[in-house]
C-alpha cells in the first residue's frame, strides 16, 4: 500500500532528523515539522479520502501510532540533550579545589602606633589612665594654664598654627594636663598619660615635621617627690631601650615645671662608649620633665601646699627613630608601603630587642 510506504519513509526521516537535532531549539523545529498542525504526520490524513470505510480505522490507528512513536523519540532525545547540557555545564564550571588560595596582603602596625602602645602598656600596668585631649585647642589650655601667659618669651619655643586669636593647633600634649587637673576639682591622686598628635610651625626636614606625636605624663598626689619621677623614667627607659639602661637628669627650663630637667638615656647601641647614635657622648636625650609648677596646680584648683606632682613629655617619633634606626621623620607620614612593610618583620619576630 502506497500509504504504508510513505509512512515508513516519514518515520525513517523523522528518526534521522531527531538524532541530528543537537540542541533544544533544533529539536523543537523537528517537533513542529512532524507533529505540528501543519506537520507531516497530520499531512498523512489527507489519504483518508482515498481509503474505503473498512480501511479507514486501521489507517487512523497507524497514523496515531506513528505520531506516538515520533513523540516518544523526541522525548527521549530531549532527555539526552538535557543530560549533555548538564555535563557540559559541570565541565565548564569545574572548580579545582586543590589550587592554592590567593594571598591576602597583611598589614603591619605603624611604627608610631607600636611605640605608643608599648608605652601605654607600661603605664597602664602602673595604674595610670589614658586621657585624650583636643588637637584644636584654646590658647588658655595650651599656654596660659601652663604658666605661659600671653607675651611670655618661652612661647617662642613653640611656634604655632593659630586658627583665631584664641584657638590654635595644640603645640604639645601638655594642655591635657591642665584640662584634666581642672576637671578633678582639686582632688588627687591624678595619674595619667596623654598620647596624641601635636603641631608646630616648623619647616619639614629629616628631624622636624609640622605634625608629630607626643605622650604627656602627669602624676599629682600628696607627697610626690623628684625620686618618684626618676624611678618612673628609669623604668620607662629600660622598657623602651633595654634592661641595662641608665638615665641622667640635666637641669633645664619649662614654664610648667620647677625644677625642670632634660632626661638622657645611656646609649643602647654602644652602651655608653660613644657612637654615631649618641653623637659620641654615650647619652641620648629622650624627654623633658620636671616637678609640676605650683602655679599650674593652683590655676587648676589644686592646693599646692598639699599636693605635688611630676610631669614629662616625650616624642614617640624620636623614640621610634632611635629604636628602629629611622633616619628621616617624614617616613612616618608619607604612607609609603615599602617603608611600612619593613615593620611586618618586626611584628613576626615578636617584641624586638634594640
Ligand atoms: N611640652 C613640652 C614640649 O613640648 C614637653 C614637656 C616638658 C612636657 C616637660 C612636660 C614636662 O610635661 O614636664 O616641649
Amino acid at each position: 500500500m502506497v500509504q504504508n510506504e510513505e509512512m515508513s519513509q516519514l518515520k525513517q526521516q523523522a528518526l534521522v532528523d531527531i538524532n541530528e537535532a543537537h540542541d533544544a531549539q533544533a529539536l523543537q523545529n523537528v517537533k513542529v515539522k512532524y507533529l505540528g498542525k501543519k506537520g507531516s504526520v497530520s499531512g498523512l490524513m489527507k489519504h483518508m479520502k482515498d481509503l474505503s470505510n473498512e480501511e479507514k480505522p486501521a489507517y487512523g490507528q497507524q497514523v496515531n501510532a506513528l505520531r506516538q512513536a515520533i513523540q516518544d523519540e523526541i522525548v527521549s532525545r530531549e532527555e539526552v540533550l538535557a543530560n549533555e547540557q548538564l555535563e557540559a555545564q559541570l565541565r565548564d564550571e569545574k572548580i579545582d579545589v586543590t589550587l592554592p588560595s590567593r594571598q591576602i596582603a597583611l598589614g603591619a602596625k605603624h611604627p608610631l602606633t607600636r611605640t605608643i602602645e608599648e608605652i601605654e602598656d607600661l603605664f597602664l600596668g602602673l595604674g595610670y589612665e589614658i586621657v585624650e585631649g583636643y588637637e584644636v585647642e584654646q590658647d588658655h589650655y595650651n599656654f596660659e594654664a601652663l604658666n605661659l601667659p600671653k607675651s611670655h618669651p618661652a612661647r617662642d619655643m613653640q611656634d604655632s598654627f593659630y586658627i583665631t586669636e584664641e584657638t590654635l593647633m595644640r603645640t604639645h600634649t601638655s594642655p591635657v594636663q591642665a584640662r584634666t587637673l581642672e576637671q578633678r576639682n582639686g582632688q588627687g591622686p591624678v595619674k595619667i598619660i596623654c598620647p596624641g598628635k601635636v603641631y608646630r610651625r616648623d619647616s619639614d626636614d629629616a628631624t622636624h615635621s609640622h605634625q608629630f606625636t607626643q605622650i604627656e605624663g602627669l602624676v599629682v598626689a600628696e607627697d610626690i617627690k623628684m625620686s618618684d619621677l626618676k624611678g618612673t623614667l628609669e623604668l620607662l627607659a629600660r622598657e623602651l631601650f633595654g634592661a641595662d639602661r641608665e638615665i641622667r637628669l640635666r637641669p633645664s627650663y619649662f614654664p610648667f615645671t620647677e625644677p625642670s630637667v632634660e632626661v638622657d638615656v645611656s646609649c643602647f647601641k654602644c652602651k655608653g662608649k660613644g657612637c654615631n647614635v649618641c653623637k659620641q657622648t654615650g647619652w641620648i636625650e629622650v624627654l623633658g620633665s620636671g616637678m609640676v609648677h605650683p602655679n599650674v596646680l593652683e590655676m587648676a584648683g589644686f592646693d599646692s601646699q598639699r599636693y605635688s606632682g611630676f610631669a614629662f613629655g616625650l616624642g614617640p617619633d624620636r623614640i621610634a627613630m632611635l629604636k628602629y634606626g629611622i633616619e628621616d621623620i617624614r617616613h612616618f607620614y608619607t604612607s609609603d608601603v615599602r617603608f611600612l612593610e619593613q615593620f611586618k618583620a618586626v611584628e613576626d619576630r615578636g617584641e624586638e630587642e634594640c
